[in-house]
């Protein structure tokens, strides 16, 4: 028995899809959701539904009787970064009791020195969620996963095909985006094929772009000029308040920015090609998709 935690979330879901496209049959599949009523899909496709909550111990427990291999989809918990680290290291620990004997976790791609970026805190989360991991004697796979391409139009602002122009302090700094549907595809190979035990893998496209790249595939796509302007952070925040951008988005925004800037989401490696059978989807075939 396969259990696809964060199964109503958009990572999750793709990877329950991704292993009923492999051939697992539906029996063998559950989910761990929080709310059985949006899960009424799964249920139809025959996956069984069990409800549990990673700040939940006992509910855990129960949730993972009987599972053999574990999905650990990383918290999006928005309260406080440190509340993604204790739920995790609460769902490993559930799953050492119930004698779950694998765990694929999806982490965050990161450089060897990632202390000094801006989401130094979120990787900093994965990192001592890793090594609980590694300690439990649980086996395990880490998914280093990079920056989603779905990330995109979310920086880009949803107004771009209407201004043309593109806010974002990420200056000239480069990150390797790559597609979400195509990580939960290379869950979905990890948990279906062997020899992944104890590894490590950093998954991330095979070419890293920069947001003057990106405004310029955007324009290509609308047949207009679009302008990327990288404003000092003072700026671009008091910017987006003008605008009635929420503080909390605010601060994520700057956040994601530096972190590009600083060249920290960087990272390029070809395992991800390896475990898809082809080329990962690049920018430019992302950004002619959605605009
Ligand atoms: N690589 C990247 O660029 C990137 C970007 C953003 C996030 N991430 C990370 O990748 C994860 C998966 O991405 P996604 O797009 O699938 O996010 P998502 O759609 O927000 O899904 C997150 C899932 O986690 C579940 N969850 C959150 N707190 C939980 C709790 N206390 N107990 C049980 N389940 C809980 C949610 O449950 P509900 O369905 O009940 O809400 C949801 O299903 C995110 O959670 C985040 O850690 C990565």
């Amino acid at each position: 028995m396969i259990l696809v935690t964060g199964a109503t979330g958009q990572f999750g879901s793709k990877a329950i899809d991704h292993l009923l496209s492999k051939g697992v049959r539906p029996s063998e599949i559950s989910a761990l959701v929080r709310n059985e009523a949006n899960a009424q899909h799964l249920k139809s496709r025959g996956v069984e539904v069990r409800v549990g909550d990673y700040t939940d111990y006992d509910s855990l427990v129960k949730a993972f009787q009987g599972v053999d291999k574990l999905l650990l989809v990383s918290s999006n918990d928005r309260q406080a970064v440190e509340n993604r680290t204790a739920q995790h290291i609460n769902t490993i620990k559930a799953a050492k009791e119930a004698n779950v004997k694998y765990i694929v976790y999806t982490s965050f791609v990161r450089k060897t020195n990632f202390e000094d970026s801006s989401i130094a805190a979120f990787q900093n989360s994965h990192a001592q969620t890793e090594a609980y991991l590694i300690d439990s004697g649980i086996d395990y796979t880490i998914l280093q996963n990079g920056i989603y391409l779905e990330m995109i139009p979310v920086f880009a602002g949803e107004k771009v095909a209407e201004t043309g122009i593109i806010l974002f302090p990420a200056k000239d700094g480069k990150a390797s985006y790559v597609l979400r549907e195509e990580l939960a595809e290379a869950a979905a190979h990890v948990l279906t094929t062997e020899g992944h035990e104890k590894q490590i893998y950093s998954l991330t496209n095979s070419t890293s772009v920069s947001f003057s790249e990106i405004a310029k595939a955007i324009g290509n796509q609308l047949g207009k000029d679009v302008n990327y302007q990288s404003l000092e952070v003072d700026l671009f925040e008091s910017k987006m308040k003008e605008f009635g951008v929420p503080d909390l988005y605010i601060g994520m925004f700057t956040m994601w920015a530096m972190a590009q800037a600083q060249g920290t989401m960087d990272v390029l490696n070809d395992t991800l090609e390896g475990f898809l059978g082809r080329k990962p989807t690049t920018m430019s075939e992302f950004v002619a998709h959605i605009y």
